[in-house]
């Protein structure tokens, strides 16, 4: 990927679900891609379908977002190839599930680091050169589970309350500027997000195909400047209702959603 001829999107998470749906749109759309997760083989399996099918240039990244410093070696990797991103798609997450006091630290601090440090500190390094783009797009994949505290859900759904706070409010400073920032909010998507969580506690309503939530994200990127979309009009009624329901009623609400009340053990 050395001359840059097409814009450049990273997506992470494109090993998987959403994450891979985004770089196979984005490819062609006719952005060459930098494709990042863990499992190398489906990255380069990915890499492969797209330059066949679409003719871009793919560089498949093997990373760790959960390591220290890995959106740091991201960044420094991608200067060191000359190459300027014009969208990022941090999509890479996982979620954890069951009463917080019986949540395994060790998972806890790994699902921050990939659901909130990492897609944070990306944002930051690459955004030089998503402002300096004429097709800058930062797209950050946050969830339905943003909108309330969840119990059972308690990290997660904290660590998309932040996506999406922080991908708002980076879209007021950047208003004006010609980057697209936008929050894309699913609920329940038919990936391997459930098995990955080993929980159905996740599967709150009803469960939309992959198509449908990236239908949705490139309805708001090309038609609106809509800062967060929540994808579904069940999902909207549920986050409006969040939002003007006594906290008290949500909580009890949401904790029903998820399955209803586990017992305090600890
Ligand atoms: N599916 C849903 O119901 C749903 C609903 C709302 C929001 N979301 C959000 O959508 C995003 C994509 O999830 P999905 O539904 O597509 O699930 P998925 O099929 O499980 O995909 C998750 C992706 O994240 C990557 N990932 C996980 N841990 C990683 C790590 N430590 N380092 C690097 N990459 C890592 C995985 O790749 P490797 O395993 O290869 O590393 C995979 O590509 C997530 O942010 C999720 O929170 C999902």
């Amino acid at each position: 990927m050395s001359i840059q001829r097409r814009p450049v999107a990273v997506v992470t998470g494109a090993s998987s679900g959403l994450g891979r749906g985004f770089a196979i749109r984005l490819a062609a759309r006719g952005y060459d891609l930098v494709v990042v997760a863990r499992r190398r083989a489906r990255l380069e399996e990915l890499a492969l379908e797209l330059r066949a099918e679409h003719g871009v240039a793919v560089l498949p990244l093997s990373c760790d977002l959960a390591r220290p410093g890995a959106p740091a070696r991201i960044a420094q990797q991608l200067a060191d190839s000359d190459i300027r991103v014009d969208a990022l798609v941090n999509c890479a997450g996982f979620g954890t599930a069951g009463h917080f006091a019986a949540e395994d630290p060790d998972r806890v601090e790994q699902e921050i680091a990939v659901d909130v440090t990492a897609p944070t500190l990306l944002a930051r390094l690459l955004l030089p050169d998503l402002m300096r783009s004429p097709h800058g797009l930062l797209l950050m994949v946050s969830s339905t589970a943003s909108h309330q505290p969840v119990p059972s859900l308690a990290v997660y759904a904290a660590c998309k309350a932040y996506v999406t706070s922080l991908s708002a409010a980076i879209w007021q400073e950047t208003r004006g500027s010609g980057l697209r920032v936008l929050a894309l909010c699913p609920g329940p998507t038919d990936t391997e997000f459930f098995e990955a969580a080993g929980s159905d506690r996740f599967k709150v309503g009803r469960v939309a195909g992959v198509d449908e939530v990236l239908d949705a994200a490139f309805r708001v990127i090309d038609e609106s400047d809509a800062p967060v979309v929540t994808v579904g009009l069940r999902n909207r009624v549920q986050a409006l209702a969040a939002k003007i329901a006594p906290l008290r009623v949500s909580l009890a609400l949401s904790e029903r959603a998820t399955g209803g009340k586990v017992p305090v053990s600890a």
